[in-house]
């Protein structure tokens, strides 16, 4: 019989601005159909910062992260396909598995997910506090944390050559940007593309979009040092942002790009996106704006000129299927990923992360459990 146990994880309670805690929490056993995976490396995502800056509103106390790899170490009864010691990759979108957008391969259309919740998909949490409160773990995830308890068909086997780091980002940025390119937007090579944002999300577009062969690939940020990142992903051309910017990507793509991407999660570049495609092009909005933000588009240009407007929620995944995808590109020489890392952490340096993220200065922090803290 396994016992509950006790795990160090970063807290949002939501009565301390945007801070986290880390706090000693409770966690359960693996119940039926469940494993427990001992996290090696966790990915600091602007989706946990949407939550901590009250952008977004989840279940409190909240276990942070939702962009995790790391080893199977405990399985629950009834789990068949992996083993104490695999290496996984989870995904935070928990479909049900069962209904027809399951059933269909759109595992990301699924009606009855929990997991936006923070939610096992039986609809409870493992986690509790040191008073009996339960815990949330955001996205069924809750990734920085030592230890976590997923679904074993959130936990995707990963070749044990891929570093933990890279599993981590597979989980949600880098999954997300490949699976907007080759499942939402379906680039063929030789299309012409533009993304604006090059923070974790938009690299990872800029290099899905590299293995898929789009030319010119044109990259747009403010800062221009991820622009210096955006070029060794693999975009072509990289532009600061600027009210010419329609103008700018017309003369390169010869009158508007075959597809653009949003990958900041800002209504005013939402917005502008039709303006940077050409007719009958396609516009796919990645990046995740504020809870209750409108847009404004010109109905009659988007109707005349027959453009696609595409929402991409974790880039149309299906992660069985996906993510060893991405990894074998990775291990292959053919996705360029090492760029995306540009801090490492420890759990207790997770506000400083955050911090550095707000400021704009890093792609992606990388949380890593050394065998001192885990
Ligand atoms: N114009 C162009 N680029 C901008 C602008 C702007 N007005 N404002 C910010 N940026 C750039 C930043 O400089 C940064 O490089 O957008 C990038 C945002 O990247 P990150 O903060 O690293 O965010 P990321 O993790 O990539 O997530 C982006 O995707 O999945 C969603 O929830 C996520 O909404 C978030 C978005
Ligand atoms: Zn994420």
């Amino acid at each position: 019989m396994q016992e509950n146990i006790s795990v160090r994880a970063a807290v949002y309670r939501g009565d301390d601005g945007d801070r986290l805690a880390v706090e000693t929490l409770r966690l359960a056993p693996p119940s039926h159909g469940e494993v427990r995976v001992r996290v090696r490396a966790a990915g600091v995502c602007g989706s946990d910062r949407h939550v901590i800056d009250g952008e977004w509103h989840v279940p409190l106390p909240a276990v942070m992260g939702h962009e995790a790899a790391g080893i199977v170490e405990a399985i629950g009864p009834g789990v068949r396909e992996l083993a104490v010691g695999d290496h996984v990759i989870i995904a935070w979108h928990q479909a049900c598995q069962r209904c027809a957008e399951c059933a269909g391969g759109k595992p990301w259309a699924c009606t009855r997910v929990r997991s936006n919740d923070s939610q096992l998909p039986d609809g409870t949490t493992r986690w509790s506090t040191e008073t009996g409160d339960s815990a949330w773990p955001y996205l069924a995830v809750g990734a920085m944390s030592e230890r976590i308890v997923v679904p074993d068909f959130a936990a995707i086997k990963c070749d044990p050559r891929v570093p933990f780091e890279i599993a981590s980002l597979i989980g949600c940025s880098v999954g997300t940007g490949y699976g907007a390119v080759v499942n939402n937007a379906q680039v063929v090579a030789g299309e012409s593309a533009v993304v604006i944002g090059a923070g974790g999300v938009g690299i990872s577009i800029i290099s899905a979009l590299k293995l898929a062969g789009a030319f010119p690939i044109i990259a747009v940020d403010v800062n221009p040092e991820k622009l210096t990142e955006a070029a060794a992903a693999g975009a072509s051309h990289t532009l600061l942002s600027g009210d010419d910017l329609p103008e700018q990507v017309a003369s390169l793509t010869d009158g508007g790009a075959d597809v653009a991407f949003e990958a900041i999660g800002r209504v005013q570049t939402m917005e502008l996106l039709p303006a940077l495609i050409r007719p009958g092009a396609r516009a796919v909005f990645v990046g995740l704006p504020p809870e209750g933000q409108s847009l404004q588009l010109d109905g009659l240009q988007l109707a005349y000129d027959g453009k696609t407007i595409i929402g991409s929620n974790y880039g149309g995944l299906v992660p069985a299927r996906d993510f060893p995808r991405i990894a074998s590109a990775y291990l292959a020489g053919e996705l360029e990923l090492d760029g995306l890392i540009s801090a490492r952490a420890s759990l207790d340096e997770v506000n400083e992360a955050f911090d550095a993220m707000r400021r704009g200065e890093r792609t992606r922090t990388v949380i890593t459990f050394d065998d001192a803290t885990a």
